[in-house]
């Protein structure tokens, strides 16, 4: 036994569970049985003071969780970097263990000074198995991300950030164990795919054990590992078989009443022997990256900060806000600049992208866009930035140029030219061609989108539940008297319908304002046409008599028959213009110059002539339909509404009326704000706008 104490442990006298920090402290304060407490501690000082020697440090009166010494720091050598606790509760510790490993001789660092760090409870050294020493280190719940680079930063250590994402294994040492010969055993519930992938990228298969649910619950690998021992609250035969295979011996010793608090074995022992030679060679660079961005507009009660903070902790990155100055007054907005920090270069990239979507401006010194070749035709270079809705623009040789063709999905095409003559333009992937440059990374692209505006509605507005016959009145109302200043400017209003409009009793309201001039282009499938000239023809909608709501007897060939004249014809077109069809959505569009575009499906009967089977080519059609238009009235149509939101920019007005919520949701989720939704009855709806707009025309 080496003269050196190896290991830190603190004297249970004061132990308790008197607030709650962690999901395991719940329920239990108050609860602590003491004496059985301090029996288990004895027994695990024993077991380990067997192995190594062993120094404690007085507890005090009101730190019910300073027996937790693996939370003191972290220590690497002479060198002894503090903890920053996250909570309150336990940052009185700090002075107490920083005096005691200053009268042991230790070199004690400054603590950090704004970013959570909780020593060894999350950052665990690994020093054989690897050409270097490597520091597994925890974040998210508890240590933050910014903590492993300035650890990496101080100790000239190369860190591996894993992201803890279950609250109940919130510290590394619940849940991961470094063995020896650079083996890990952990358990991999605990964490998020981007870690798993960094620990399957630097273990080798063979050499990982993954620990099971029931093992991991029982804080198995909360294990303090000392040579070829390991001294654990539990293992079940199958663990201590698997370890024993690979020449370990397990020594269980119950520390349950600490688990009340959260905490097991290594959780109460700190390692402070601890050496990486060779420190400092080979040293590796952190991958850690940080940004900042600035937000303006209303922050609070959009609730636009908390989605910052999501979006970003979802991606596995970390916002932080730096500056942050609230308006007086509930009509003004507020700004903020936070700083973005993600555990490498493409996931911050990624972050950027997400938070620009929420309203989000890069505000570090702006650079040049990132442009790779296309090296195959419809294929894009794998960084890509992918579009959105919102106005953009690439800045190319330090000018900002606007970006045409905005929409969603699509990726930023440049071509340089002299001086200020480079053009930026959406395209889809699939039409792109060897050789085009394209925008990478998210470096200077900047994102505008409009802030929410005080008085902007929620597109869920009137969603199940709240939408009363009166609230849809009052929707249709204001609505009209949009579409009649639109129409009064000669403005461009596009109607999405699916055929419920016509099996809804809609048809005849929906023509009524096509003949009234309120649409410029009517985008749907092969349905609604079919069953509108079926209606037209025989009085019927799939078979059933609309003005009776039943079946009628050899109605379902209706639809067929319907279509099978048209084909003769040649087109609607000409059925219209041969008299064969007389009346209805279709015969308006033809009788009033609306363009239609028909975008057929694997399940369309026919199709009629009309219909484009080619979904590239109705695409094209569709985007070339909604162009330069200000308002998209979306009606009972899932597929074709949505279908038409991916290639709308924002600044479009949306209206979708349907009966069913989530679609609704579903084109929210593009975030638009110039988006209503009315969930009702579309038929009662048409019937509505069509009375009230014939009003005001009147
Ligand atoms: N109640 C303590 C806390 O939540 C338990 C600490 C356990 N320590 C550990 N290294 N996991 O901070």
């Amino acid at each position: 036994m080496s003269s050196r104490s190896q290991i830190l442990m603190c004297h249970p006298a004061h132990f308790d569970v008197q607030y709650v920090i962690n999901p395991w402290m719940e329920g239990h304060v108050g609860r602590v049985r003491k004496d059985v407490a301090l029996e288990q501690w004895d027994h695990l000082f024993s077991v380990v003071s067997q192995l190594v020697r062993v120094a404690v440090i007085e507890g005090s009166e009101d730190l019910p969780d300073m027996c937790f010494t693996a939370n003191a720091g972290f220590i690497l050598g002479n060198r002894f970097v503090p903890s920053t606790f996250r909570f309150y509760q336990r940052q009185p510790e700090i002075p107490l263990f920083s005096s005691w490993f200053d009268d042991a001789g230790f070199d004690v660092d400054d603590a950090m000074a704004d970013t959570p760090f909780e020593g060894e409870g999350d950052a665990l050294l690994q020093l054989d198995g690897n050409p270097t020493p490597v520091l597994w280190a925890g974040y998210s719940v508890r240590s933050s991300l910014e903590s492993h680079r300035e650890i990496n930063q101080r100790l000239q250590i190369d860190v591996v950030s894993l992201r803890l994402v279950d609250e109940r294994f919130y510290h590394l040492d619940t849940c991961f164990v470094p063995l020896g010969d650079g083996r890990v055993m952990y358990y991999p519930a605990a964490f998020d795919e981007m870690s798993l992938k960094q620990i399957r990228q630097r273990v080798p298969g063979d050499q990982r054990l993954e620990v099971g649910e029931s093992d991991a619950m029982r804080f198995a690998c909360n294990a303090l590992l000392l040579d070829h021992t390991l001294i654990t609250n539990h293992a079940s035969d199958r663990l201590i078989r698997q370890l024993s295979d690979w020449g370990y011996e397990t020594i269980v010793t119950p520390v349950d009443e600490f688990i009340l608090a959260g905490g097991a074995v290594k959780c109460l022992c700190l390692i402070i022997d601890q050496h990486a030679n060779p420190v400092g060679t080979g040293h590796v660079e952190s991958p850690i990256r940080s940004t900042h961005v600035e937000l303006h507009g209303h922050l609070l009660d959009s609730g636009l900060i908390n989605r910052i903070f999501d979006s970003t902790n979802d991606a596995g990155g970390e916002a932080k806000v730096e500056q942050l100055t609230i308006a007086q007054r509930h009509d003004q907005p507020s700004t903020a600049q936070l700083r973005i920090i993600a555990p490498s270069a493409d996931r911050l990239d990624m972050i950027i992208n997400r938070l620009m979507l929420l309203g989000a401006r890069p505000s570090d010194e702006p650079q040049d866009a990132r442009l790779e070749p296309v090296t195959k035709d419809g294929v894009a270079p794998n960084e890509f930035y992918s579009t959105t809705i919102y106005p953009t623009e690439v800045r190319c040789e330090g000018n900002w140029i606007p970006v045409d063709r905005q929409r969603m999905d699509a990726v930023i095409v440049v071509e340089m030219g002299h001086r200020d003559q480079s053009m930026a333009r959406c395209r889809l992937i699939r039409d792109l061609r060897i050789g085009q440059r394209i925008v990478c990374g998210v470096d200077g692209v900047r994102v505008n989108r409009p802030m929410a505006k005080l008085g902007d509605k929620e597109f869920s507005f009137m969603s199940a539940g709240v939408s009363t016959e009166r609230r849809v009145e009052l929707a249709v109302q204001e609505l009209a008297w949009e579409m009649r200043r639109i129409k009064n400017r000669g403005g461009r209003i596009v109607c999405v319908a699916g055929p419920v409009v016509v099996h809804t009793g809609g048809a005849a309201y929906l023509s009524q304002i096509i003949r009234l001039g309120y649409v410029q282009a009517l985008l749907t499938g092969n349905a609604l046409p079919v069953h509108d000239i079926e209606y037209n023809l025989f009085g019927t909608s799939l078979g059933v008599d609309l003005r009776r709501g039943v079946g009628v007897h050899g109605g379902h060939q209706h639809h067929i028959r319907a279509i099978n004249l048209v084909r003769g014809a040649g087109s609607i077109r000409e059925a219209v213009e041969q008299g064969l069809i007389t009346g209805g959505i279709m015969y308006e569009c033809v009788r009033n110059g609306v363009d239609y575009v028909l975008a057929g499906s694997i399940r369309d009967d026919g199709p009629l002539p009309d219909t484009f089977m080619d979904l590239t080519q109705a695409q094209a059609a569709y985007a070339a339909a909604i162009e330069k238009t200000d308002m998209i009235l979306m009606l009972a149509s899932m597929l074709h509404a949505i279908g038409t939101g991916n290639m709308t920019p924002a600044g479009v007005r949306l209206v979708c009326v349907d009966i069913t919520p989530s679609v609704v949701t579903k084109l929210a989720d593009r975030g638009s704000i110039e988006s209503t939704g009315i969930v009702t009855d579309v038929g009662l709806f048409l019937n509505l706008l069509a009375r009230r707009l014939s009003q005001s025309d009147a």
